[in-house]
């Protein structure tokens, strides 16, 4: 392809990655020839009425999209909110649902300088943001996985988060009951419910999909007494799980002596997938 034009290279590239699979061929083939050429996506649009040609390498990187390795990776950037993060193997790459999450605790901090600490960063995508858009807020962060701890530490330490190796349900201990907001997003999915797409199966990290146990609510039960842990009375949590745990997550908190105003939020399909709550 590196020797046809710009505009039959991605006309080829949409129908090999729509043949295979690939949800959003003609924008995955756009963004790859985007990033070769160092361009924004709405540049190529341009350029492929012109006579530019195909740059090198494109063939390969649609090839390899072909085989279902997830457009971030092959960037090596995913985008989140306001951020752009590195990514590749060895870290989840972040969902749009998660900017949901994230927004909570940026409306709920509104601006003031609080204490706020996200178990599970994977990429830093929720520290980050909330870094970023709360700049008079304390961020912290912790991730189980040293290979995503490794990208979460490329991501945040511009940001000026403070991140820790290590397993939320002991993180921070040393720092119990000072948090005013705590944040996650942890593995949650069902141990049977192995996910269709080649991209996430095949490609996100296990340690960050799988909730464990049958229902996948080992890590997010973990979490919530993580929280509980690391609160201030008044603090605030919000945790992002499936659709399917929205009922049982809801039940099990408002039963806890630990919580007040227990809620479920929807995600921007109107899906119930986090649920916030007050320390009492
Ligand atoms: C679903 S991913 C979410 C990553 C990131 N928060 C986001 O929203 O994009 C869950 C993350 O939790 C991490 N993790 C799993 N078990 C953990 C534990 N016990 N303690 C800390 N992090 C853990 C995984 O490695 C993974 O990075």
């Amino acid at each position: 392809m590196s020797s046809s034009s710009l505009a039959s290279a991605l006309a080829a590239a949409t129908s090999v990655l729509a043949e295979a699979g690939v949800p959003s061929p003609r924008v995955d083939a756009e963004l790859l020839a985007a990033h070769l050429l160092g361009e924004s996506a709405g540049r190529v649009r341009a350029l492929a009425y012109t006579d530019t040609p195909a740059p090198e390498g494109f063939s390969e990187l649609v090839a390899e999209r072909a085989r279902r390795v997830p457009l971030q990776h092959l960037t090596g950037k995913a985008y989140f909110r306001h951020l752009e993060l590195s990514v590749g193997p060895g870290v989840f790459v972040p969902r749009p649902e998660t900017e949901t999450v994230a927004q909570l605790v940026i409306d709920h901090a509104a601006g003031r300088p609080l204490k706020i600490v996200d178990l599970g960063t994977g990429s830093g995508a929720i520290a980050g943001s909330i870094a970023q858009e709360v700049p008079q807020a304390e961020v912290f962060a912790v991730e189980l996985s040293p290979l995503a701890h490794g990208w979460a530490e490329q991501n945040l330490a511009p940001l000026g988060v403070r991140l820790e190796l290590g397993d939320l349900r002991t993180a921070f201990e040393e720092q119990n009951g000072t948090f005013d907001v705590v944040v996650s997003n942890p593995p949650y999915i069902p141990a049977l419910a192995v996910p269709n797409e080649p991209e996430v199966a095949d490609h996100d990290p296990v340690a960050a999909l799988y909730g464990g146990g049958a229902d996948g609510m080992e890590l997010p039960l973990a979490a919530v007494a993580a929280a509980a842990r690391l609160l201030k009375a008044g603090g605030y949590f919000v945790l992002e799980h499936a659709e399917v745990q929205a009922e049982t997550i809801f039940e099990r908190m408002a039963a806890l002596a630990d919580w007040d105003a227990v809620a479920t939020h929807p995600d921007l399909n109107g899906r119930a997938r986090a649920t916030s709550a007050i320390r009492r």
